[in-house]
């Protein structure tokens, strides 16, 4: 079958990339969907059994850090579009080791730039009609300061802009934000069609069950201790992770290249509060009285160099491409929470074994 498009989209058996993945797969018949995925432990192809079996959907094991390998897989399946979404995305991981983050995140950043380059500059049309996206995070902007309440702007006025200094404080972060400025590099010295979106936290279904939402979750239901770190007055900005799927792709096709966009939902919430909010819809859900998860909230030790505020001013995605969340936080966490209630094989499968002595380790450290 001749396929309109060949994507490549890197990290597509993660959090994010699988619902990317389920997507494009099932609303583009005629583009063909190349998943290319090192299977880390945040890599579960058990996400994408829906699409598992889509004539237009193929699944390569890889790592983006082998040029070799990634040249070769574009050449084979004449990719001409990139999404790329694989990297080591927990922030408390790159504390205890940032060389895995600046390995994946930076030179496997790079590797993909430099063989898209070189694939796409020996084709007959050389960079026309190509695209290479880049999925990056709110984290590379620092922190927001909070402010005095107000009714309007609960933590403060002061949002993340595009234009934004970067200022990262985690080797997370500042692995994600070296990415980008390998990414704008290569689009100002070698005209290489690129985009960048910074994304806020994303929460729903398939989200490896360390980040906070879905470990909570877990813990609940095992009757386990909530740690929240420090006096859980960090704020986030909480957006659907559906909500920047549907993102993600309106700017593949639409963005303007070598722009910029960011991507939030507007939907601030101080940590403290999210994890009451998860504790009351937890226990009304498992038919619980109220109140019977409260005394598993355990305030433990900081986050090191732990960001205070994230906020996303949007409103140019909005305005140039229309985009704006679908969902309200409420009705996002009732259906996340069922969703992991009514899953808990998929939860199991990957708190058990390995991860479950990562973290005890972790845990056990704080
Ligand atoms: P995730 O950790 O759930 O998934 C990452 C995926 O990348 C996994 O499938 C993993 O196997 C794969 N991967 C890791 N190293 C690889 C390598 N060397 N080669 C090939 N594949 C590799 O991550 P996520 O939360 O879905 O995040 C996806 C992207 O979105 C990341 O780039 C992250 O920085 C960004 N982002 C995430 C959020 C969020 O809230 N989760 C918000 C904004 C931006
Ligand atoms: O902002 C976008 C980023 O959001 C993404 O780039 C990252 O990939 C993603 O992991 C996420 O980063 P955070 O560090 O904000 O997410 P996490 O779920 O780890 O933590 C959310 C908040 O909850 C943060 O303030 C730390 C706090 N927390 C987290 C965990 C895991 C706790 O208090 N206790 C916990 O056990």
């Amino acid at each position: 079958m001749n396929f309109k498009r060949n994507i490549l989209i890197t990290g597509g058996a993660g959090f994010i990339g699988s619902h990317v993945v389920r997507r494009m797969v099932t609303r583009y018949p005629d583009y063909r969907i190349i998943n290319f995925d090192k299977l880390t432990y945040a890599g579960n192809l058990a996400n994408l059994q829906e699409v598992e079996e889509a004539p237009n959907y193929c699944f390569v094991k890889g790592d983006i850090c082998d040029f070799e390998q990634v040249v070769s897989v574009m050449q084979q399946y004449a990719v001409d579009g990139v999404i790329h979404l694989a990297a080591e995305s927990h922030v408390d991981r790159s504390i205890k080791d940032p060389f895995t983050f600046a390995r994946t995140n930076v030179l496997g950043t790079l590797t993909l730039l430099e063989a898209a380059r070189r694939t796409w500059k020996a084709t007959a049309e050389g960079f026309a009609g190509k695209r290479f996206y880049h999925i990056s995070t709110d984290e590379v902007y620092g922190a927001l300061e909070l402010q005095a309440e107000r009714a309007e702007a609960p933590y403060g006025e002061a949002l993340f802009e595009e234009t934004t200094r970067y200022n990262p404080h985690s080797p997370y972060s500042a692995s994600k934000a070296s990415s980008d400025h390998f990414v704008r590099a290569y689009h100002d010295t070698y005209g290489l069609p690129t985009i960048v979106t910074n994304c806020s936290n994303n929460y729903g279904p398939y989200q490896f069950p360390e980040k906070l939402i879905p470990l909570f979750i877990h813990n609940i239901r095992h009757r386990k201790p909530l740690p929240v770190y420090g006096r859980g007055e960090n704020v986030r900005d909480w957006l659907y992770v559906e909500d920047h799927a549907a993102a993600i792709d309106l700017i593949f096709h639409q963005g303007k290249l070598a722009e910029t966009y960011n991507i939030g939902g507007c939907n601030e919430w101080r940590n403290i509060d999210l994890v009451r909010l998860l504790v009351k819809t937890v226990d009304r859900l498992l038919g619980n009285p109220e109140g019977t998860s409260d005394h598993l909230i355990t305030f433990v030790t900081d986050r090191a160099g732990h960001d205070l505020r994230y906020a996303i001013d949007a409103s140019k995605l909005q305005r140039e491409l229309g985009w704006q969340p679908s969902l309200q936080f409420e009705e996002g966490i009732e259906r996340t929470v069922r969703w992991y209630l009514e899953h808990e094989e998929w939860l199991e499968s990957i708190t058990s074994g390995e991860y479950e002595k990562y973290y005890e380790e972790m845990y056990a450290n704080r």
